[in-house]
């Protein structure tokens, strides 16, 4: 730090220690969902959108029909207003978790959901009034022989950091400061606008999108293992996965590969993979009011939307992993 003229002390590194906070946990369809807590927005952010959904037959809709995109951009757009303008370190602002995971809160997020109207982002505040404001990644998913199941997201944010290694030491340094709100209100690097509550202050964490997610049946037999980069993506990411087994039926390999779509509330845009909505559905989403965009420009950081690494645990016991096919990570077994 020292030798390149950087601001963090010995004292500010012996004081940054991990910290050990509880899950967040809920319920998607009769699935036991344990994931994230803050400082990572995920799991909350998560257990919003699934409490949101779960008011709608999400499995009837045809994937990726007009119907069930709209649907997801809605929710989406929604629990990411909440998100930027609520969630943060919990060791320095009250976040008000309870309420944002409530079935009564989702209710009421429903309840201004139209079915046939793209709501615009500009008409989508954060929807908690009492709340008082008080002034490059990597997932790995591991399941054991005997059942026990690891979901590790870790991230330096962009690709290679700050791209400077330290010397002698061999890591790179990150540039996580993105994390925070540099400026509230302004767009970070993943075009997230994000408010107060993010602020950057000394000793605080900043709010990432990372979602490790652990997802079992009803009777508490594990079921799936999730969780990808992706920035501001992550959040989305993880849902649709979760939803592609859960709503859709689909086998791991699949759920992963399949093509995803993202929408996070500003910019009021939804984004689709390649190959992923038909011209009639993307037709059909802008007469409802939607901005819609092709996520494809090879030259882009990020012409794709996340990098999956999933296991599912059939019910007869076996173990079935799978790798996103966007990066190029691999499943393996022994
Ligand atoms: O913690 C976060 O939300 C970000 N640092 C993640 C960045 C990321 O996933 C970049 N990789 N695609």
């Amino acid at each position: 730090m020292r030798r390149g003229g950087g601001l963090i002390t010995l004292e500010d590194l012996a004081t940054y220690l991990p910290a050990w906070r509880d899950p967040v946990q809920f319920e998607y369809r009769g699935y036991t969902v344990t994931s994230m807590p803050p400082s990572s927005s995920g799991g909350a952010t998560l257990a919003a959108m699934a409490k949101i959904l779960e008011g709608y037959e999400l499995g009837d809709l045809a994937w990726h029909s007009a119907a069930m995109v709209h649907l997801l951009a809605e929710v989406w757009k929604r629990a990411y207003a909440d998100r930027n303008t609520y969630l943060g370190d919990p060791d320095f602002v009250e976040i008000p978790l309870d309420s944002f995971v409530s079935a009564s809160y989702a209710a009421s997020r429903r309840s201004q959901i139209s079915l046939e109207r793209a709501t615009p982002s500009t008409a989508v505040g954060p929807g908690l009034e009492s709340y008082e404001r008080d002034h490059n990644t990597t997932h790995l998913s591991v399941v054991d022989g005997a059942g026990n199941a690891v979901a590790i997201t870790t991230t330096i944010n962009s690709f290679y950091g700050i791209k400077a290694v330290v010397a002698g030491a061999g890591f790179l340094l990150n540039n996580e400061m993105d994390d925070f709100a540099a400026k509230p209100g302004t767009a970070n690097m993943f075009g997230l606008v994000q408010g107060e509550v993010n602020a950057i202050a000394p000793g605080k964490r900043m709010l990432s999108a990372m979602t490790p997610s652990i997802v079992s049946r009803s009777d508490g037999s594990l079921f799936y293992v999730v969780g990808s980069p992706g920035g501001a993506t992550i959040i989305t990411n993880v849902f649709q996965n979760i939803s592609n087994v859960v709503d859709y039926g689909m086998n791991v390999a699949a759920a992963l590969a399949v093509p995803r779509i993202h929408h996070q509330h500003l910019p009021d845009r939804i984004d689709y993979e390649r190959g992923s909505l038909a011209p009639t559905t993307i037709a059909a989403l802008k007469a409802m009011g939607h901005a819609v965009r092709e996520r494809f420009d090879p030259s882009s950081l990020y012409p794709y939307i996340g990098d999956i690494q999933a296991i599912m645990v059939l019910s007869d016991g076996t173990l079935e992993g799978a790798s996103d096919p966007r990066r190029g990570g691999a499943a393996v077994g022994y």
